[in-house]
């Protein structure tokens, strides 16, 4: 695979802010790791009150990415408790996640609105992470492409598949997160090649260069098998993230797959 492998970690609202601190510090000790940076691009998403220290910690070591959970899908104005890409971008973040199941889930967010934050993201200079997945009833009643396919859609169509070139895309199953029970990485693997395949169908250069991660219980001990995917670049990780260690096992998996060969 000629895409390099991102790890990214999600610690949606976790830790304080000297466990932020202690956290960043064990990362970026591991990052000097030659073999690391030259495989795996590290990522991290602290909540909004620690990004300012996470990003002014890493300083220069820019190989470590620093992103948000969230943003507004306005740009500014008297929207209380909105924090917008703009902001975010001021500070040094490069990353945002748009589209977490537990902000549609949780906070009604439409399609519509996935798509005006993934915008935002790109309009301030950010990559937006879009996250889609479907829900364990959907994938009962064989829905999971449909439903991935509309929300991948409702994106793509309004904004076109080259803005897909500054994006990453994550395939999170909805029943997967938090719940300890991951999709194998067959499951996995046949919805990130439909989403690759859909992209193809409008550009092979993008489709050839998109990362695709994986979201949803992913674990040291599961990470191996499913980077061994051919479309799975990568995970966004939300509860092994918390801890440098369980986090870091998943990196190395990249690294081991990527010395194989
Ligand atoms: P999890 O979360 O790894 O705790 O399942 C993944 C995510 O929500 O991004």
């Amino acid at each position: 695979m000629s895409r390099k492998y991102l790890v990214a970690g999600n610690w949606k609202m976790n830790s304080s802010r000297e466990e932020a601190r202690a956290l960043m510090a064990e990362l970026l000790e591991a990052y000097q790791d030659p073999d690391m940076a030259a495989h795996c691009d590290l990522l991290v998403c602290p909540p909004y009150p620690y990004l300012a220290s996470v990003i002014e910690q890493r300083a220069d070591q820019d190989v470590m990415g620093v992103g948000g959970q969230d943003c507004s899908a306005h740009s500014k104005g008297a929207f209380t408790g909105e924090v917008s890409a703009q902001m975010l971008a001021d500070i040094g973040c490069q990353y945002v996640i748009v589209g977490h199941s537990e902000r549609r889930s949780y906070w009604s967010e439409s399609s519509d609105l996935v798509r005006e934050k993934f915008e935002r993201v790109q309009a301030s200079g950010m990559v937006p992470i879009l996250c889609v997945g479907e829900t364990q009833a959907e994938r009962a009643s064989g829905q999971t492409e449909a439903r991935v396919l509309e929300q991948l859609e409702a994106v793509l169509s309004r904004v076109g598949v080259h803005a897909f070139a500054r994006a990453v895309i994550a395939y999170e199953p909805v029943w997967a997160i938090g719940t300890g029970l991951n999709a194998t990485p067959q499951q996995a693997q046949e919805v990130h090649s439909l989403i690759r395949r859909r992209i193809r169908e409008e550009s092979v250069e993008v489709a050839d260069a998109v990362t695709v991660l994986y979201g949803g219980s992913v674990k040291a001990d599961n990470a191996y098998g499913l980077f061994e995917q051919p479309d799975i670049d990568g995970a966004l990780v939300g509860g092994a993230s918390l801890k440098a260690n369980d986090f870091l096992r998943i990196a190395r998996a990249c690294v081991e797959l990527k010395a194989e060969g």
